[in-house]
């Protein structure tokens, strides 16, 4: 492993803090599902240089799952773990109940990107270590382009073309299961982060820009939507619409689609031994909206917090600079395809051989979700957007059949408390409003962002 001379002081460092530390601590980890093995595999090695033990309890694989357990759990004061992996999409949301790690990071901090770690910070504490980045990636069958001469496409309209074309000859030539595009468009964060791509690409904005306005209610995010809600049973099976990021690779490691949009750790699963498309997969950035236009892979990622109730807490926060350190990033990226956030770790030949450059390039340009921009009110925010945005792919939201509660949850500027001009502020009962008086509906599958007063 290439590291930095710095960096391997920082580890002697924090071998010694260690030796000086060691007893017999038993804590609880809280991870998500899927990563409990890799995890384990770290653990295990943190367990045996301290003596120390550590018990993993598992969560759900969805975010925004996970995110309602570990923040009800941290608010009752009943944690179960001492330690919790995070998504950065909600750290901001319990970070008055997490430890600020600074003090024990003691400067091994700055081995990780700038940005991983700004995204961490809260009034200059730092709430969690980054454990990996991630950031949307586009997965496609190198064989089946090649086999029907398709070109890899790079725009939106691109795909539809080329998974229609592919779909359609392997349908005739006695491939009944193969969709063309597969996602996750199940009601909850992975949503988010494909329609913002979705948006984001065709110059629709971020849903929120930075000073809190609502941004959502513009032509090209209508335009957008309504593509997307045109590929469902077209390119996309309807099931896509309760496909999670797991759920998605098992349908395209089957061999059922064209194009798969899901994160860096898919990568591990389709090159697996087992994996009946091995050797068949090619990554790519998302695809653009435009061909001048740009191609952003929404921004990911998930770290290691502390509770600050632990009674662990110089304990725990040793286990989390280990699992967020050189040695704990370089095996999840060897064991899971996890992206590391440490710097020197991108120039390591084992890492490098690991994720393919094109999977290393989508975090030249990303997109990062309003979080910052919606404070404390992010989830808020995504759950409408993510409800609406399922709303009209599901074709269940159109003009001419609204539902009481997407009136609602769209409409009404009174009582805002947003941002200066009054517009598209903050409604207190739904969390957000559109532009007083809002803009009229005019198609199906475009009411929810452009739905105002009806
Ligand atoms: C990935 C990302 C995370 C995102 C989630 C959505 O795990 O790392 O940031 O919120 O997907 O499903």
């Amino acid at each position: 492993m290439q590291v930095r001379p710095a960096s391997v002081f920082i580890l002697l460092g924090y071998c010694l803090v260690c030796a000086l530390h060691a007893g017999a601590v038993e804590l609880t980890l809280s991870v998500t599902e899927s990563n409990t093995e890799s995890i384990r595999t770290v653990v295990e090695d943190w367990e045996s240089i301290t003596g120390n033990r550590v018990r993993i309890i598992a969560t759900d694989n969805s975010s925004t799952v996970t995110m309602d357990r570990i923040r009800t759990e941290l608010r009752s004061g009943e944690n179960r773990a001492d330690l919790y992996m995070v998504d950065v999409a909600w750290t901001g949301l319990i970070q008055e109940h997490l430890a600020d790690l600074r003090p024990y990071a003691s400067g091994m901090e700055k081995m990780h990107l700038p940005a991983a770690i700004e995204a961490y910070t809260y009034r200059d504490r730092l709430v969690a270590l980054p454990l990996f980045l991630d950031a949307g990636v586009m997965f496609f069958r190198m064989d089946l382009l090649a086999k029907h001469g398709v070109p890899i496409p790079f725009t939106w309209q691109g795909l539809t073309s080329a998974a229609e074309k592919v779909m359609r000859a392997e349908r005739e030539a006695g491939n009944p299961n193969l969709w063309g595009y597969i996602f996750q468009g199940q009601p909850y964060e992975g949503l988010t982060c494909n329609a913002l791509e979705w948006i984001f690409s065709r110059n629709g904005g971020t849903i929120m820009e930075h000073d809190g306005t609502v941004t959502i209610n513009n032509p090209e995010a209508v335009e957008a939507l309504a593509e997307a809600a045109s590929w469902i049973g077209r390119i996309s099976p309807e099931e896509v619409l309760t496909f999670a990021e797991e759920e998605s690779i098992a349908a395209f490691q089957a061999g059922n689609a064209v194009f798969m949009r899901n994160w860096p750790f898919a990568w591990n699963r389709l090159q697996a031994d087992d994996s009946p498309v091995k050797g068949k997969v090619g990554s790519m950035p998302v695809p653009r909206g435009s061909p001048a236009g740009r191609s952003p892979g929404t921004m990911g990622g998930w770290a290691i917090a502390v509770a600050d109730a632990s009674p662990h807490r110089a304990v725990a926060a040793e286990l989390a600079l280990y699992l967020t350190g050189p040695l704990g990033q370089k095996k999840f990226c060897i064991v899971d395809t996890h992206i590391p956030s440490i710097e020197a770790l991108f120039k390591d030949q084992e890492v490098i051989a690991r994720v393919p450059m094109a999977v290393l390039e989508i975090f030249m340009s990303t997109v990062s979700r309003p979080t910052a921009a919606a404070g404390n009110k992010y989830d808020h925010v995504s759950r409408i957007f993510f409800t609406g945005v399922h709303s009209v792919l599901s074709g269940a939201e159109n003009p001419k059949r609204r539902s009481p509660t997407s009136k609602q949850r769209w409409s009404g500027s009174a009582g805002t408390a947003g941002n200066k001009s009054g517009k598209n502020a903050w409604h207190p009962e739904y969390g957000v409003a559109t532009t007083p008086g809002g803009d009229s509906c005019t198609s199906d599958g475009k009411s929810f962002i452009a739905g105002g007063q009806t």
